[in-house]
């Protein structure tokens, strides 16, 4: 027997709304997560052949004897870098035990000792800098992406160059998206293990490699594990950084979610715990979280909301700073016809507050193919992002209203 004209006409309308659903669904921009998508290929970088990537190999401190890595250190004034042992390990690239002596060495790791120009704290009461070290990683720096949309804040990545050659489009998005990048070396070693030349090779590869894919040359470096002493200082200020660590004990231990060493209650916690000492607390805070699994990401919201709740006031750190560019070079805009292009200005002069900075010119020997841009064009550049967001929303509601009234006519 025929199947009724009714059970048909069912199935004709849940076929035509599910197409018209599906229809909306690829064709209507996604109004939580609009920023339209980088030209960047989706794919790694260390796809070469073995010996032919014109980047240091993945996991691995970068060779010393290439052409790159003579001319950067070629470029710095050695008389300005303490010579300080370097730590033995057993195995290169572990963060060092504290052993011996190491006074005047101002040695983070072990003697939590800071210099005036490291960057602990966010100077105001309750400004907080927010941090994702070790990333990018792809299925999860997205998801901290829309964490941060959804409320509405910045962060800053501290990736390494590593990390990035497998997702580079994901540095222009974290770009686009108002974030600020830094640094967090390319392979994520201890750095008072490495040779000086190795220390220059981390630092600048994973400068150029962000450069190159995304035309802002970074300032802010972070140690990987806080491993810092006077050496390493020493060479990262003669290349220009600025040495970022975190808040004294505001470390959230989330890396350790991963492997099951820590129980998410342990982490909250720990976090509780910090967000109790807050009232007393004059200047802000800067946390340490990571962009590494599915866990810390779902992690970074608890503690996200839990700060929030506080007071506490989340941002990047260039913002937390009052850093209005938070790069030493920015890509020149696209030129508007009819109108001559800007000069290159200056690079941002460094903050004068730390007297033990170095001179700024040093901070930009390498490639200078694109202009720079005075402090105040990156804000204008971020504000004509949040505009193409808000207008892609306002596509996004039209299309959806589009579909609906199609399919209601339809049906
Ligand atoms: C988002 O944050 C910016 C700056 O922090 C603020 O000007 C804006 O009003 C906020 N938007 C919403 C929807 O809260």
């Amino acid at each position: 027997m025929a199947p009724s004209k009714n059970a048909k006409r069912a199935t004709a309308i849940s076929l035509i709304s599910s197409i018209a659903l599906i229809v909306g669904l690829l064709s209507c921009p996604n109004g939580a997560d609009a920023v339209p998508p980088n030209k960047i290929p989706h794919k790694a970088d260390i796809s070469h052949p073995k010996g032919q990537s014109p980047w240091p190999d993945y996991g691995e401190i970068p060779k010393v004897n290439t052409p790159e890595v003579k001319a950067w250190v070629k470029a710095v004034n050695w008389a300005k870098v303490p010579k300080l042992p370097i730590r033995p390990v057993e195995h290169l690239g572990d963060p060092p035990e504290c052993k011996g002596e190491h006074k005047g060495e101002c040695w983070w790791t072990c003697d939590m000792c800071v210099a005036p120009d490291d960057v602990v704290d966010c100077p105001g009461k309750n400004t907080w800098g927010l941090t994702f070290d070790d990333g990018p990683q792809t299925g999860v720096t997205e998801d901290l992406f829309k964490l941060l949309h959804e409320k509405n804040v910045t962060a800053t990545f501290f990736v390494t160059g590593m990390k990035s050659s497998k997702g580079p489009w994901l540095l222009q998005d974290t770009i686009d998206r108002g974030h600020h990048l830094a640094s967090h070396t390319w392979s994520h070693s201890g750095l008072t293990t490495l040779t000086n030349e190795q220390i220059v090779a981390e630092l600048m590869w994973t400068q150029k490699y962000i450069f190159d894919h995304t035309g802002y040359k970074v300032k802010y470096f972070r140690p990987p594990y806080g491993d810092i002493d006077n050496r390493v200082r020493g060479i990262a200020r003669e290349l220009g950084f600025k040495t970022v660590i975190w808040s004294n004990d505001w470390d959230t231990q989330d890396w350790q979610l991963e492997e099951n060493s820590i129980t998410p209650k342990e982490v909250i916690r720990i976090f509780k715990n910090d967000l109790d000492e807050l009232p007393t607390r004059k200047k802000g805070v800067i946390t340490l979280e990571h962009d590494g699994d599915q866990k810390m990401a779902h992690m970074a919201r608890t503690l996200l909301e839990m700060g929030i709740k506080k007071g506490l006031k989340p941002m990047n750190i260039a913002q937390c700073m009052g850093d209005k560019v938070g790069y030493l070079q920015v890509p020149a805009p696209a030129p508007v016809p009819g109108k001559t292009p800007p000069k290159p200005a200056q690079q941002p002069h460094q903050d004068p507050a730390s007297s033990a900075a170095a001179d700024p010119s040093t901070g930009d020997k390498m490639d200078t193919t694109l202009g720079t841009l005075p402090a105040g064009d990156v804000s204008k550049q971020s504000a004509g992002i949040a505009s193409s967001a808000l207008s892609l929303t306002g596509l996004s509601a039209v299309c959806w209203a589009l579909v609906t009234v199609v399919t209601s006519l339809i049906l």
